[in-house]
Order: structure tokens, then C-alpha cells, then sequence
């Protein structure tokens, strides 16, 4: 594998296979994750977008113990992470026009198509759909993994159902720990919000959830994109239920901050800096730039970091719902309690 990644270390949860050190070279520790995919068990490791619990997506058993892992709803379905193109043929019965400008476009990278799922791709993966949701990680030692394991792997976000999803090793260590069989610890994702999720089952297609291609560039590609209603998305892509990606420090979400009350301790999450932030107990700016790929990046760390910190409340503010900016202020809805329009 290249130099250029730079984090070898492998994160190895206490009670299991500690005796034997994996941070030699970065190619034997992921050969012993795609053993331990291969022969059934749970692995957590890097994307671009958010670290992943994967699993071989054709062994029920292991498919059914990420859902018991993450304590998730049955009714949820699951990501099918592949490596090449062969592998979207052992997933998808049919391919549309529209999925392939997309795949040619964006994969490997953090898109998801959902398409027609085959035989081989069982209800409990789609909870019962028919579309599987498929992406090519644009990390390099997801696809290596995923390679080696030569086997399609199904893998949600890292974290216990409804928690803020892990952008760095540690993250996923601290929420799932010993729960699962090993974790690749790659460094910090690139892009820190997950993939954005098209259906290719209508036409037009269906933006699913706005992620870390910006729906604009989608548009560019395929052309119109057709953004439902919140209720709709219920049936559509059942994981995307309202409140998700939550801390548990209420979260109140707002367009303009003002001073907060001085019985609280208020922590402060802000796009750019604020004129009133000394006000705050705590404060994380996303990105003093204004650049909306950094504050991506950062968003989930600032959020753990703000829920770590003690304060009473969490005061978060909207950033330009363009680009990655509609992914953020998608995952701040979901982590508010309130919203202050
Ligand atoms: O960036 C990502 O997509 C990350 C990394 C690990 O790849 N994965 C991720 O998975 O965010 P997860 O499980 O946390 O969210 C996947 C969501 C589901 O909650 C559901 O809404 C939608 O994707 N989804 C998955 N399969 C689907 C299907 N067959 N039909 C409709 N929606 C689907
Ligand atoms: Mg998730």
C-alpha cells in the first residue's frame, strides 16, 4: 500500500486477539480484518464519509449482528460497500442509465445508488425493499479491505442507532468497544458527513438523503433530482427517521444567535465566528473560512466534543444550504431538539 496514508495503527478491542500486533504494515492488519469479514465476523474501518461496522453482506448471521451491535431497527437497510465492478453485478439485478452516469461520475467516492437488489441480496439487508443501496468507497483501505475480504460488505455508520456518527477510530471505540471484532483505525475521514443517497428506481431519481456529493454536481450529471417530503422519506429510506445523529444535550437550532440565558451553561456550535461567542461556555466553529468542506469534516468531532463538555444546552447555528451545506444543516435538523426559524 502507498505512503501517502499515514495512519497505520490498528485499534484492537481490549479482551480480543491482543496479543499480536497489526500496526506492522498496514496491508497484514487488513488482511486480518478481511479474515475475520470473511469467516463471518464484525469489522469497523474507515471511509471518506463516516467509519463503518461492515460485515460479509451475503452471511446472515453476521448481517443480523450488526443490527444487534447497533441496537438499529430490522426495519432500517443497509449500505452494500463494494470494491470493483463485478461485485456491483453479485448485488444489483438491474443497472440503469441513470446509476451508471452517476457510478462513472462519482464512484469510487460518497454516493450511494439505490438499485434493483438480486437474489443474492437478502430482505434483511433492504429490510424487505426492493432497491439495495450500493457505494464504492472512495478510501483506499476500505477498498482493500473490502478487496481482500472478496466479498461485498454490507456496513452502516459505526455508532449505536441514532448517535452521532464516528469520523475517527476512537469515536468508534468509545461507543461500541468490545462489541465489535476489530477496528481499522485509518485516521480521520476526509469528508466527516456520510454519502449522499440517490434512488435510480424512479425516474426522476429521488435524492434520499444529501450527503457528501453536493446535490448540485448530481444535478449537473443526470440532470433533474427530485427532493421528497419528510413524510414520504419515511417508506422511501426507513433509516432517516427525524431525530437521528442526536447528542444527548438538548440541541436547539437557530438562524441568528443571540446572548444566552445566564442560568444555563450554553455551549456554542457556529459556521464562521460570532461577535457574541465569549458569551458562550463553549464554543466550536466549523470552519473560521466559511468553507463548507472543513465545516463537513468537523461537524460530527465538534458536536461529541460540545456533548462531552458538560454544558446545559447546545445552541447550533444554520450554515448556506448549498453544496456539503445541505448535508450539514440535514444533520443538525436531525440532532436539534428545537428549531428556532
Ligand atoms: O457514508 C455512508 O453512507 C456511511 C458509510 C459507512 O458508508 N454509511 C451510512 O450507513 O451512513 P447508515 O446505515 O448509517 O445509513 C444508511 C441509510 C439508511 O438509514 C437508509 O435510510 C438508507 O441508507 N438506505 C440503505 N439501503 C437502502 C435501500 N435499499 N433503500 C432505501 N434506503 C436505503
Ligand atoms: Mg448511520
Amino acid at each position: 500500500m502507498q505512503d501517502e496514508i499515514q495512519y497505520r495503527r490498528i485499534l484492537v478491542p481490549r479482551g480480543r486477539d491482543t496479543g499480536r500486533d497489526f500496526g506492522e504494515t498496514l496491508m497484514d492488519a487488513v488482511a486480518h480484518a478481511a479474515r475475520i469479514i470473511s469467516s463471518g465476523g464484525l469489522v469497523a474501518f474507515p471511509t471518506e464519509t463516516v467509519y463503518g461496522l461492515g460485515a460479509d453482506a451475503f452471511n446472515q448471521g453476521a448481517v443480523a449482528r450488526i443490527f444487534a451491535v447497533k441496537k438499529r431497527p430490522r426495519f432500517d437497510p443497509l449500505i452494500v460497500h463494494i470494491a470493483s465492478m463485478d461485485q456491483l453485478d453479485q448485488v444489483a439485478a438491474d443497472v440503469p442509465d441513470v446509476a451508471r452516469r452517476l457510478i462513472e461520475a462519482f464512484w469510487p467516492g460518497p454516493l450511494t445508488v439505490i438499485v434493483q437488489k438480486n437474489r443474492n441480496i437478502s430482505d434483511l439487508v433492504t429490510a424487505g425493499l426492493p432497491g439495495v443501496g450500493v457505494r464504492m468507497p472512495g478510501n483506499q483501505i476500505a477498498r482493500e479491505l473490502i478487496g481482500a475480504a472478496k466479498t461485498p460488505v454490507s456496513a452502516p455508520s459505526a455508532n449505536s442507532f441514532g448517535s452521532i456518527s464516528p469520523t475517527c477510530a476512537e469515536h468508534v471505540r468509545a461507543d461500541l468497544g468490545e462489541m465489535v471484532d476489530f477496528i481499522v483505525d485509518g485516521g480521520p475521514c476526509e469528508v466527516g458527513v456520510e454519502s449522499t443517497i440517490v434512488s435510480c428506481m424512479d425516474s426522476p431519481p429521488v435524492l434520499l438523503r444529501p450527503g457528501g456529493i453536493a446535490l448540485e454536481d448530481i444535478e449537473r450529471c443526470i440532470g433533474e433530482v427530485r427532493i421528497p417530503e419528510r413524510n414520504e422519506l419515511k417508506h422511501a429510506a426507513p433509516g432517516r427517521s427525524s431525530r437521528h445523529y442526536a447528542p444527548r444535550t438538548p440541541l436547539v437550532l437557530v438562524d441568528t444567535i443571540r446572548p444566552p440565558s445566564p442560568e444555563k451553561r450554553t455551549g456554542l456550535l457556529t459556521f464562521r465566528t460570532s461577535p457574541i461567542e465569549s458569551a458562550f461556555a463553549r464554543v466550536e466553529t466549523l470552519s473560521r473560512s466559511g468553507d463548507l468542506s472543513e465545516a463537513a469534516c468537523n461537524l460530527f468531532s465538534a458536536l461529541k466534543r460540545l456533548d462531552a463538555s458538560g454544558v446545559d444546552m447546545i445552541v447550533a447555528t444554520r450554515v448556506p444550504d448549498t453544496g456539503l451545506g445541505r448535508a450539514i444543516n440535514d444533520r443538525l435538523m436531525r440532532a436539534a431538539q428545537t428549531v428556532i426559524q
